[in-house]
């Protein structure tokens, strides 16, 4: 028993929690993933995953994403990654909905699984089906050698190492790594996206750790946030773009490790319902980076201040706008939109984290939850 203790100890590496030590890994886990496969200098990825298999994905009809929870956010960021960069047509399916829906999968189309265990059985059936009819499975999985990483026909390893918090953090930040990898690779191969822009996004995605290292050298903001909102029964957070799945995925790290009840949503849709919840008891948390919805999501602030809304925003460095409105702002630097969830979900993992901490829960095995749903 005191021997568990301190080995569980020496696991945290100093940290109270792992959820908190995987969060502050992610400058060197996103590294790590980044590290021999993207050189920005001489405009080459290497991915052999994707290299060997480029005919198929480059001439790909419709790609089909297919993952659980978590994963299936790092989906939803990139069909709008590939559908911008690639003109592929992307679907991104819940696994359980898909693989017992008898889908139609045609010949040309391409299956990429998320998952960071790579055991999520929903996501291996529901494989296991599509492979059967002769569809592509390229596998986005972190944990090396597991059973969807097996099943898969190629794919690339997120190199996030162990994740043992239950709330899925540096894992996400690995997959939309390589997700962005992959599709930038796939659009320059295809050529639908031209060298200077192909260069510069490359740029910024090799800015990231740099990056989230300044996220989380501000934590102490993002903790006196927590404290003052941690009572509240009910949070919503709204994203627009490429930060609509950045909120989705804030709302679910807040349920998890918190029993906060949250609802992501498109910042435009809560006008057709969340709206009506919206009072002076209501902190609303805004993914609103400076991108090409920036304009919209600052009337969609005011919309929610005019109602007594408390705003929470997750802002771009030197934006001046937003965090005049808002009530709290946690601030991340600025990047390429395309590039920008990687960063603008840092501060959202934080802020469930200090509120689960502050709440006294155990972030790291919130109730009912389990770390890999290898039941039906
Ligand atoms: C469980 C975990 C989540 C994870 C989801 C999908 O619900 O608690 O953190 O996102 O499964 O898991 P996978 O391993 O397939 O990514």
């Amino acid at each position: 028993q005191q021997l568990d203790m301190e080995l569980a100890a020496i696991e945290k590496g100093g940290y109270d929690h792992f959820m908190l030590k995987e969060i502050n890994e992610q400058p060197e886990t996103i590294f790590d993933c980044l590290r021999g496969r993207l050189i920005a200098t001489t405009g080459q990825i290497i991915m052999s995953g994707i290299d060997n298999n480029i005919d198929i994905l480059v001439n790909a009809q419709r790609i089909v994403i297919v993952a659980c929870g978590t994963s299936w956010h790092a989906g939803l960021v990139a069909e709008y990654f590939f559908e911008e960069l690639c003109r592929i047509p992307v679907e991104v399916e819940y696994a359980s909905e898909f693989r017992y829906r008898n889908p139609i999968i045609s010949k040309g189309d391409v299956i990429i699984a998320i998952s960071q265990s790579g055991e999520t059985a929903d996501t291996l059936v529901a494989l296991e089906n599509a492979k059967e009819q002769g569809a592509f499975i390229f596998g986005v999985v972190n944990a090396v050698g597991s059973s969807i990483a097996r099943l898969s026909h190629a794919g690339a390893y997120t190199h996030s190492g162990p994740e043992i918090g239950v709330a899925s953090t540096k894992a996400f930040t690995g997959q939309l790594a390589v997700l962005m990898m992959m599709g930038l690779k796939i659009a320059y191969a295809k050529g639908t996206i031209d060298h200077n822009r192909y260069v510069e996004l490359m740029k910024s995605l090799e800015s990231v750790p740099e990056k989230v290292k300044e996220i989380l050298a501000n934590v102490d903001t993002i903790k006196a946030i927590a404290e003052k909102y941690k009572d509240a029964k009910d949070f919503l957070f709204l994203g627009r773009g490429y930060n609509f799945p950045v909120a989705l995925e804030g709302a679910l790290k807040l349920k998890e490790v918190s029993y906060i009840h949250a609802e992501g949503y498109p910042a435009a849709e809560m006008k057709h319902g969340p709206i009506a919840l919206v009072d002076e008891n209501l902190p609303v948390v805004f993914a609103a980076t400076k991108d090409r919805y920036y304009e919209k999501i600052v009337s969609n602030v005011q919309e929610i201040k005019a109602r007594k809304g408390k705003v929470i925003a997750v802002a771009s460095m030197g934006d001046e706008v937003i965090p005049n409105m808002a009530n709290d702002t946690m601030f991340v630097s600025d990047i390429d939109e395309v590039i920008a969830p990687i960063l603008s979900v840092v501060p959202l993992q934080l802020l469930s984290y200090f509120i689960g901490i502050a709440k006294g829960f155990d972030v790291d095995k919130p109730r009912n939850l389990a770390k890999s749903v290898t039941v039906e």
